[in-house]
């Protein structure tokens, strides 16, 4: 497994070439190294890992731990390791087990001597919580942004669909009509709410633990709040126990992604319904759309499909994480290794369906003739009838049971609703049966009818401009 060379390579500690090779008398078993080996993952860490080791290193200079020159050398050193990371010519060799080990191993390499100092006051367990930090401040900003991109095609929808109508549904049976823009701006309000909990989890993910060392602080001079503040995170650890065992902003992550997740897969849902024959609301342009290999007629919504599947991956992150968290001791084990990949694929995952999301509705036409056919259906005024009563003082469990009737009436062939209502209600039921004359009575505010939809356009452009700057505000360090 050691690739030729490595073994003699000078630097490295001792034959084995791990960090702690010193303490054991033999080379780690092959398969060890490969169960227990993180770097095929964790190397999207690199940036991070460089960015915290470079204020490691500036710190352990103001301490008094490291030479100007030794400072210097392995900033330098740091430097190259990262573009060699950035242009993929960083060569990993097999005893680096995660990118930590990769980028010290590299890294004294390169310095040489003062190689040996950069690990000084400082363990894995601290530093891999602070990369992990780092690289989740970033990543949870990058999916706010995503979402922020969503809202924005569904807060253009909605405003270029006008009036178009369509009915709104309980229980997937028809219930009253409302605007188009309303039932794109309910999923708009969902993710605001996503947005806000991304940017919450970020909040509390802000915290650093480096300094926190393996477990316990260290005996040398550091000074915590400096690398902190160094880092741009808004404060340092409290406790170091918690510092190198709390995965908390993970889960937090990976709820936050999972819910949207579950957003989306909704959102994909009523694409797939809305595009079948049966209902014929929504065409995809055809450039995300998908064919079939047998059927040559087909045209499939599989962008939909695979966004209201993908949920269950992102459910199954969260809950394998919160399974691995669940009765670890304190401080540091090495369960938390585990964090990662569920982490990275959560964040894969939702920014690919938000982006893929975004372009199908971007592009989709609604067939706004059909959904007003739907919507125009008279017995979708009954509740609107039944209000009419009650404006003229009758009591609404009353008005409801007469409308009731008048449906029973109609399903039952006794004639047309309309006229059955007329002569209930009196002439003023056909006013209110016209195509849309329902939207125009339906005032209430945050309701799905004209007016309401109006104000509440424009709410939502301004929480929206409001999320961009809030975005815009929070900190996005640059690796
Ligand atoms: N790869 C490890 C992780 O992701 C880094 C920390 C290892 N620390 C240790 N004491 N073995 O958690």
């Amino acid at each position: 497994m050691a690739p030729e060379g490595y073994l003699d390579r000078p630097g490295a500690a001792t034959g084995s070439g791990t960090l702690w090779a010193a303490r054991l008398a033999a080379s780690p078993a092959e398969e060890l190294m490969a169960f227990t080996a993180s770097l095929a993952y964790d190397r999207v860490l690199a940036a991070d890992d460089i960015a915290a080791s470079q204020a490691h290193v500036r710190g352990l200079v103001r301490a008094g731990l490291l030479s100007e020159a030794d400072g210097a050398a392995l900033a330098t050193a740091l430097e190259a390791a990262a573009s060699e990371l950035a242009s993929s010519e960083f060569a990993f060799a097999a005893a680096d087990e995660d990118i930590h080990t990769a980028v010290e191993r590299r890294v004294t390499e390169l310095a040489g001597e003062a190689g040996a100092r950069l690990h000084t006051a400082r363990s894995r367990n601290d530093q891999v919580a602070c990369d992990l930090r780092l690289f989740v401040k970033r990543e949870l900003a990058a999916a706010a942004g995503g979402v922020l991109a969503l809202q924005k095609v569904l807060a253009a929808r909605a405003t270029e669909v006008g009036e178009a109508r369509l009915p709104a549904y309980t229980h997937l049976q028809r219930a009253q009509p409302v605007l188009l823009a309303h039932h794109l701006l309910a999923h708009g309000w969902a993710l605001a709410r996503d947005f806000d909990r991304l940017l919450d989890a970020r909040r509390r993910a802000d915290v650093s633990p480096l300094g926190a060392g393996a477990s316990a602080g260290t005996s040398l001079p550091i000074d915590p709040d400096a690398t902190a503040a160094d880092l741009g995170f808004a404060a340092r650890f409290e406790n170091s126990l918690d510092a190198v065992s709390d995965r908390d902003f993970v889960a937090e992550s990976l709820f936050a992604l999972a819910l949207l997740g579950v957003h989306l897969s909704r959102l994909g849902e009523e694409i797939v319904w809305w595009t079948s024959e049966e209902v014929g609301f929504l065409h995809l342009d055809d450039a995300w759309a998908t064919g079939s290999s047998m059927m040559p007629q087909k045209k499939n919504p599989d962008v939909a499909e695979l966004a209201r599947a993908r949920a269950g991956r992102l459910i199954g992150n969260l809950t394998g994480l919160l399974a691995t968290l669940k009765g670890l001791p304190l401080a540091y084990n090495r369960d938390l290794q585990e964090d990662k990949e569920p982490l990275f694929d959560s964040l894969a995952q939702v920014r690919g369906a938000l982006a893929a999301l975004a372009g199908l509705l971007n592009t989709a036409a609604f067939d706004e003739a059909r959904m007003a056919a739907a919507a125009d259906d008279p017995l979708l005024a009954a509740t609107d009838l039944a209000e009419m009563l009650v404006g003229r003082g009758v009591p609404f469990r009353v008005a409801h049971e007469r409308i009731a009737r008048v449906v029973r009436g109609a399903l039952a062939g006794e004639g047309d609703f309309a006229d059955l209502a007329a002569a209930e209600v009196g002439p003023e039921a056909s006013e209110i049966l016209r195509p849309g004359r329902t939207l125009a009575r339906r005032t209430s505010p945050g309701g799905g009818g004209a007016a309401a939809v109006a104000v509440q356009r424009q709410r939502f452009a301004a929480r929206l401009a409001a999320d961009a700057a809030r975005l815009a505000a929070a900190e996005v360090p640059s690796v």
